[in-house]
Formats: structure tokens, C-alpha cells, sequence
């Protein structure tokens, strides 16, 4: 990479770094940008130095993982840095380049494939500009920091579990019918705002993944049961596993929670906010420090929940498919 590229890009991290901690506190501090399928795409700016770069990515996911359950089989991601604290300009110029290197992919063209980007949820300068060339927020990171009180254990919540007739176990090998039922309504529930794509392997792809989850131990996934029937699901990538996103937040201890689900009978009765309790005070006492999950911005019963939870936007998903379908 030229030296004057390798500056601008150094200068334009920590100038945003910066802006990102006065916007949002749980965002990450300066990142590197990641290496794209060519030289940054460049907005202009005053001085000569750059209002903006984008790096533009080709993943194509293979059908054989749950990547492509969570998502189109071509992604085509665009990673931004923009300077100023008003981004509209400078996104404009980014996504004008961005549509003109697309329409020069046949990929991009494919049904199954998406131009992404994944955009600070507080950074509201930048959704007319989002919205002007097609895009549509379709997913939020949402975010929750341990209380601030400490580790609150799980023995806080047991009154209240109690109240609700529930019994809150962890999850064992024993329950992979049940976990795996569990992860499917999910799925199937999220495939209904776009979130999820079903495929032909996805649910032989689940079934493998929770049995190798369950055979852990701790399995980080905790079953609720009423009458002896298990009626709920949380499971919760541990620190180690949830590296693949604990970048997107602070530094520290970060988990990714997973899957949360309640059987459609017993919704509306504390089933999942007895649960989440529960799993809370686990988290608390485990020593983490921040929990991200994922939930589908038209799903009319999760954002309400996780609000009530303690969970806010942190990034909100942006999508146009096909990717040439980009203006
Ligand atoms: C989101 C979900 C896990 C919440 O679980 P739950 O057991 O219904 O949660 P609770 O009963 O603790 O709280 C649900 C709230 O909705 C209200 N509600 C009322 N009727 C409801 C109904 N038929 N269905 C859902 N919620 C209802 C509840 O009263 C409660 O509100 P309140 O706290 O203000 O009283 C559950 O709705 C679900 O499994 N949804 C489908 C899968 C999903 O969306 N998962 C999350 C993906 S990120």
C-alpha cells in the first residue's frame, strides 16, 4: 500500500476513533481498516486530506456453514471511515464510487447476494445518505454492559422464577432435541424479516453446532421448563468464541448471545424476562463485562424486549439485495 495511502488511512482512524467515543461510549476506539478487494475507495475533502474511505469485501459463504443461514451466499461489504461529524457529503461520494465498482461484477448481480454496510447505530447523520442509494436496515447489534453494581448472581432472580412457576436449568447433551427445536424457532421466526435465510442444510448445520455446544462444559445455554416441559431457550457464545464480534464494542470480557426463544403458547407470561434474568446474573458473575446479540429490526417482539432487558442499538445492518441493486 503507498505511503500516502497508509497515512491517510492511520490519520483518518484516529480522527474517527474519536468521534466515535463522543458519539457512543461502547463503540470500539480506533480500528484498523481491513484489507479490501482493492485500493480504498476516497471522498474528497478540505486540505487535501480525505473526508472519507471505504474498503469494499468479497465473501462468498459456503453452503455448508450457518454463515449462510444468517445471510446471503455472496457479501459484498463496504467498511467506512468518515471523518466529520456530518457524514452525508462524504457518504454520497463513498457509495457513488461504491455502485460504479459493483455494476462491473456479474456476482453482484446474483438473487443470493447483498451489499452490506454495518453502520454506529448513534451516527444518525448517515441514514438519509444509506437510504438514498437503496439500502434498508434490516438488523441491530444491540448491546448490553454489565451493572454497574457488580455481579448481581443468579440467586437475585430466583424469587422472581419462582413466582412464575418456572425452573431454570443449564442446558445438557441430554436436551439437544429440545436446544435444537429451540434454535430452529428462531430461525424460522427471523427468516420472516429477512434476518435469516433457510437453506436445505441449515437444519442438519443447527443440530450439529448444539450438540457440540452442549457436550461443553459450561454448555452457556440455560433451558427454562414449566411442568416439566422445557418452554424457553437462552444460549450464549462464551468469551472464546465470541471473538468474532467482541470487536465491535469496548475492550474487555464480551459475549455473543446467541439465541433466545419462547415457546409461542406461554410468550407474554415473564417466561423470557425470568430467563434473561437469570442468564444475567450467570453473565455477571462470570466476569462479563459486555453482551452483544443480534435482532431483526422488524421483528415486533424483540426490540421492546431486549429495551426492557437493558440492551440499546449499538450498530444497526444495512442491506440492498441484489448487491448491483445498489443506486
Ligand atoms: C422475544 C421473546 C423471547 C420474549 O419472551 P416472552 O416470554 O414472551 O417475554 P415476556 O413474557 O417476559 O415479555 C414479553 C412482553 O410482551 C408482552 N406480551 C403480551 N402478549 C404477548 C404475546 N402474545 N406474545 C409476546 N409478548 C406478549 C408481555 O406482556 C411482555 O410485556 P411486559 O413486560 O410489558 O409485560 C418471545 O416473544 C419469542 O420467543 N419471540 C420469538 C423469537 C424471538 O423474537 N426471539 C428473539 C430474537 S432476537
Amino acid at each position: 500500500m503507498p505511503w500516502v495511502v497508509r497515512d491517510a488511512i492511520d490519520d483518518i482512524n484516529r480522527a474517527v476513533g474519536r468521534r466515535w467515543q463522543e458519539l457512543d461510549r461502547l463503540l470500539p476506539g480506533p480500528a484498523d481498516l481491513p484489507a479490501g478487494c482493492a485500493a480504498p475507495l476516497v471522498a474528497s475533502g478540505a486540505n487535501g486530506r480525505p473526508a472519507g474511505l471505504g474498503v469494499c469485501r468479497h465473501q462468498f459463504v459456503p453452503a455448508d456453514t450457518l454463515n449462510q443461514t444468517w445471510g446471503t451466499a455472496s457479501q459484498f461489504s463496504l467498511t467506512l471511515r468518515l471523518r466529520e461529524p456530518d457524514t452525508s457529503a462524504a457518504l454520497d461520494e463513498l457509495f457513488a464510487q461504491w455502485h460504479d465498482h459493483l455494476a462491473g461484477l456479474p456476482e453482484a448481480g446474483a438473487a443470493d447476494s447483498a451489499a452490506m454496510v454495518t453502520w454506529p447505530a448513534r451516527d444518525v447523520s448517515g441514514v438519509n445518505a444509506l437510504l438514498r442509494c437503496g439500502m434498508q436496515a434490516l438488523t441491530v447489534i444491540a448491546v448490553r454492559p454489565a451493572e454497574p453494581g457488580g455481579p448481581t448472581g443468579p440467586a437475585a432472580a430466583d424469587g422472581q422464577e419462582e413466582s412464575a412457576g418456572l425452573v431454570i436449568r443449564e442446558a445438557g447433551p441430554g436436551d439437544l432435541d429440545a436446544v435444537t427445536e429451540f434454535e430452529m424457532g428462531v430461525i424460522r421466526f427471523d427468516a420472516q424479516f429477512g434476518a435469516a435465510i433457510i437453506r436445505p442444510a441449515t437444519e442438519a448445520l443447527v443440530r450439529a453446532e448444539t450438540q457440540a455446544a452442549l457436550a461443553r462444559r459450561p454448555a452457556w445455554a440455560w433451558l427454562a421448563e414449566r411442568d416439566g416441559q422445557p418452554v424457553g431457550l437462552v444460549h450464549v457464545q462464551p468469551p472464546e468464541h465470541s471473538g468474532w464480534i467482541a470487536g465491535m464494542t469496548r475492550p474487555g470480557v464480551t459475549v455473543y448471545l446467541q439465541t433466545m426463544f419462547v415457546r409461542p403458547g406461554v410468550r407474554g407470561s415473564g417466561v423470557g424476562a425470568g430467563l434473561v434474568r437469570h442468564v444475567h446474573g450467570v453473565l455477571d458473575a462470570r466476569g462479563v463485562q459486555t453482551t452483544l446479540l443480534h435482532y431483526a429490526l422488524m421483528n415486533p417482539l424483540s426490540a421492546p424486549f431486549w429495551n426492557r432487558m437493558g440492551y440499546r442499538p449499538l450498530w444497526t445492518g444495512w442491506e440492498v439485495r441484489p448487491a448491483a441493486s445498489l443506486r
